[in-house]
């Protein structure tokens, strides 16, 4: 140990002012210990708005599990930014996210990422993960919801003999469907497997309707005897929760697994906001009280850490020094000095202080 620490030394200050780790990384992009990197090897235009990034993780990525998401890095005008990408490879294979264009960050990935580029990466994490024992499934998906999915069908349907799924996916137009032929030729491949598309706009505009049970039944008659997958939109994950509860069997909290993509915030839960000063980076302004402190740093130029964005991952932790901020998900107002705030699903509730 002692030797490596003197060559250590002796490397460090051959490379200063660069870390040793910087100039290998420099040479091997994805052998940088402080940083889990991929390089990108494969890039797919799934859909007008979508793409698949398929990438190549360097030393210390655990395989994911069908289902599961991971944090993505990506240098967008110097500045490193985060977001959660559900990995949609099948388990056993190179990961790789589908990006659907909806905002800063996935626009960039999903119109401008080449082969060769650097992904920073975060290893997979998730419980939205196919359950233990064989079950008869029913996935229900609308939109870039269908990644995770994606990831579950590749996995279970070609390896399991007795598969049994239903996917039920809902998009504007067939054009929009994530990775529709795909599903139909695995569907005509595997019986384990049926594949029921809504097109909203060839329904005349109409949604697929979760407030009652009529399109699920006429779709999917032995819902209720199925484990269900949920993962869209806020509105749509909404509806199929109450759905489960109201006309679901008396296990039907249980037979339902939601993957969001946003967070859930109670309606009406910010407050009167404030000035809110971030002290190291000395820039402050003053934002209202529904506007998350992460967005409020953001777009103001302090670099803030971030990840899913939603309140999960805690990678946005940063130590509160004075105030008191909301938390939109409850409402509640709280803050000690020193605790660590998780900026994505806080605002300000008059003057804060944060130590970024
Ligand atoms: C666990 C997890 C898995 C995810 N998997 C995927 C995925 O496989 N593919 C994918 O494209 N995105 C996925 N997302 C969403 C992704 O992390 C980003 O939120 C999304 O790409 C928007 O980032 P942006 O910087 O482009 O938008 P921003 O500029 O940050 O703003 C976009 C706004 O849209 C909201 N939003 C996020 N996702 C959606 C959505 N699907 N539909 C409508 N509004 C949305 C955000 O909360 C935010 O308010 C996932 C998020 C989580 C937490
Ligand atoms: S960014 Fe994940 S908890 Fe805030």
């Amino acid at each position: 140990m002692a030797q490596i620490r003197a060559l250590r030394r002796v490397a460090s200050i051959l490379t200063t002012p660069l870390a040793p780790e910087d100039v290998i990384g420099l040479f091997n992009p994805l052998s940088s210990s402080r940083q889990l990197r991929g390089v990108v090897t494969k890039v797919t235009r799934e859909t007008p708005e979508s793409t698949t990034i398929h990438f190549r993780p360097g030393r210390g990525w655990n395989p994911h599990a069908a289902g599961q998401w991971a944090r993505i890095g990506v240098e967008i005008d110097g500045v490193r930014q985060w977001r959660s990408y559900s990995l949609s490879a099948a388990v056993g294979h190179d990961p790789a996210i589908t990006v659907t264009a909806i905002g800063f960050v996935s626009t960039a990935l999903a119109r401008n990422t080449k082969v060769g580029d650097i992904l920073f990466l975060d290893t997979p994490q998730g419980d939205f993960v196919l359950p233990e024992h064989p079950r008869p499934l029913l996935m229900l998906t609308a939109g870039s919801g269908l990644t995770p999915v994606m990831s579950m069908i590749r996995t279970l349907v070609p390896r399991r003999p007795d598969a049994d799924v239903v996917l039920v996916h809902s998009a504007r137009t067939r054009e929009d469907a994530l990775f529709h032929d795909e599903l139909l030729e695995l569907a005509d491949q595997f019986p384990g497997l049926r594949v029921e598309h809504w097109y909203t706009r060839e329904q005349g505009g109409r949604r697929l309707d979760l407030s009652t049970v009529t399109d699920l039944e006429t779709l999917c008659p032995d819902w209720r005897d199925r484990a269900a997958y949920a993962c869209g939109p806020t509105d749509f994950l909404d509806a199929a929760s109450e759905l489960w509860l109201r006309d679901g069997d008396d296990e039907a909290h249980t037979n339902l697994t939601i993957e969001r993509f946003a967070p859930v915030l109670l309606e009406g839960s910010g407050g009167e906001g404030g000035l809110v000063t971030f002290e190291k980076s000395d820039k402050e302004v003053e934002v209202g009280g529904d506007v998350p402190l992460l967005e409020a740093g953001e777009n103001c130029g302090v670099v803030m850490p971030s990840g899913c964005r939603m309140g999960i991952c805690r990678s946005c932790l940063t130590p509160l020094v004075a105030g008191k901020v909301r938390d939109l998900r409850t409402g509640e107002v709280h803050g000690d000095e020193g605790e660590l705030i998780q900026t994505c699903v806080n605002a300000a509730a008059g003057p804060v202080h944060l130590d970024i």
